[in-house]
């Protein structure tokens, strides 16, 4: 028997029970919910629908998800080097900011494998053993026409990595990275309330975000000991 036989078979049998109830008569419905009724229908089916497009379905679309090249468990490594953060995100004696580790970084506790953990097994045959550095995606990456300075903030500023990161520090595995299908740029950016709700200091990181913070602290740009003024501050 074909699959369309049985499928015929399936109706067949849902027909016979639905006969057991009267066929509904459109014109026996209740006088009150007329057209008006059917109109507010629509208005609502139409409502819900966009609402869906717009807040569901467009981030879905806009937005490309990307696992991580290896897995990283920053609660795990928090405990094992010595200068905590430090140990991978530093600061150079010039004052740049080393930013993800490099492999080098990693080598010494991983020339082997340690453990069972299939991510680790990864790490060390696809990149430790070939010495290729690990393609990591950094959620907080910007368009390169933006300048951003660590030390400004970090020492200056005196600022938690948390303001402006959330707790992917203290995090057992890396997220989802999303990539904004237009702009190429990472959802970090611009948010994940389409609404421009912000919850939280590190929620979004859009030029406003950078503004109003300065604007918060009276941080003066056109004060600040550099050549470049106004826009320049942070656009190269
Ligand atoms: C053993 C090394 C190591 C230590 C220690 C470490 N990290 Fe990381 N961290 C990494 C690696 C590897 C990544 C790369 C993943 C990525 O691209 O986000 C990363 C990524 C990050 C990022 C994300 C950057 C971005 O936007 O993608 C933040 C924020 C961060 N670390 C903060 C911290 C803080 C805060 C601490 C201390 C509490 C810390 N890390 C300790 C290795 C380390
Ligand atoms: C101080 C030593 C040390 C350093 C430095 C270190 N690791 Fe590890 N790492 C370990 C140990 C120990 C484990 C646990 C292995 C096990 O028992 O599964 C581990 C586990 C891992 C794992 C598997 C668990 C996880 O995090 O998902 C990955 C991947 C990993 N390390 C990557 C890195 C990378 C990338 C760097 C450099 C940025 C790094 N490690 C630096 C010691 C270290
Ligand atoms: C005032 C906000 C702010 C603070 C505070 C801050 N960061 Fe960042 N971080 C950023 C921005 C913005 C970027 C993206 C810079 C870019 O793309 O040019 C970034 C990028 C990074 C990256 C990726 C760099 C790369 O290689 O591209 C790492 C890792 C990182 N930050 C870790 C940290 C750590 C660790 C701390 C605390 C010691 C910290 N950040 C404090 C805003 C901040
Ligand atoms: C949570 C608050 C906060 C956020 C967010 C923030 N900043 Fe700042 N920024 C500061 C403070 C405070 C200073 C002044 C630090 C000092 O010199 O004491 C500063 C200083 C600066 C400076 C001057 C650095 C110099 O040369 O001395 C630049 C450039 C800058 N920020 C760019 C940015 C950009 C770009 C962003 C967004 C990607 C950003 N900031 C986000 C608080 C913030
Ligand atoms: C406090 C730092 C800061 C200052 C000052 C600033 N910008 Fe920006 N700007 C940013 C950041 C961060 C972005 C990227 C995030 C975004 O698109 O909002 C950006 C993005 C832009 C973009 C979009 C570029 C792109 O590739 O999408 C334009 C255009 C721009 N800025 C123009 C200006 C002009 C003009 C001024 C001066 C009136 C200015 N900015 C001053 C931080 C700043």
């Amino acid at each position: 028997m074909s699959t369309e036989d049985k499928a015929n078979e399936v109706s067949a049998g849902d027909r016979d029970r639905h006969s057991a109830t009267p066929p509904t008569d459109p014109g026996t419905q209740d006088p009150a919910s007329g057209a008006g009724g059917t109109i507010t229908l629509f208005f609502i089916i139409g409502l819900v629908a966009s609402l869906v497009l717009g807040w569901v379905i467009f981030p879905q679309l806009l937005y490309s998800k990307k696992e991580q090249p290896v897995d990283f468990n920053h609660a795990l490594h928090n405990e094992l080097v010595e200068d905590s953060c430090e140990s991978c995100h530093f600061f150079r004696e010039d004052g740049t900011f080393s930013g993800v580790p490099k492999l080098a970084q990693c080598i010494d506790c991983h020339e082997e494998v340690n453990g069972e953990d299939p991510e680790e097994e990864k790490f060390v045959t696809q990149y430790v053993a070939k010495g290729r550095e690990v393609p990591w995606l950094v959620y907080a990456r910007q368009p390169d026409c933006v300048f951003f300075s660590h030390i400004a903030h970090v020492k200056m500023g005196e600022m938690d990595c948390v303001t402006c990161h959330g707790h992917i520090g203290e995090s057992e595995s890396l997220k989802v990275y999303e990539e904004n299908r237009i702009t190429g740029y990472s959802r970090d950016i611009w948010g994940k309330n389409i609404a421009g709700i912000k919850w939280n200091s590190w929620d979004r990181m859009k030029m406003d975000d950078c503004a109003d913070c300065h604007k918060k602290n009276n941080v003066n740009l056109n004060s600040v000991q550099t050549h470049r003024g106004g826009c320049f501050v942070c656009h190269h």
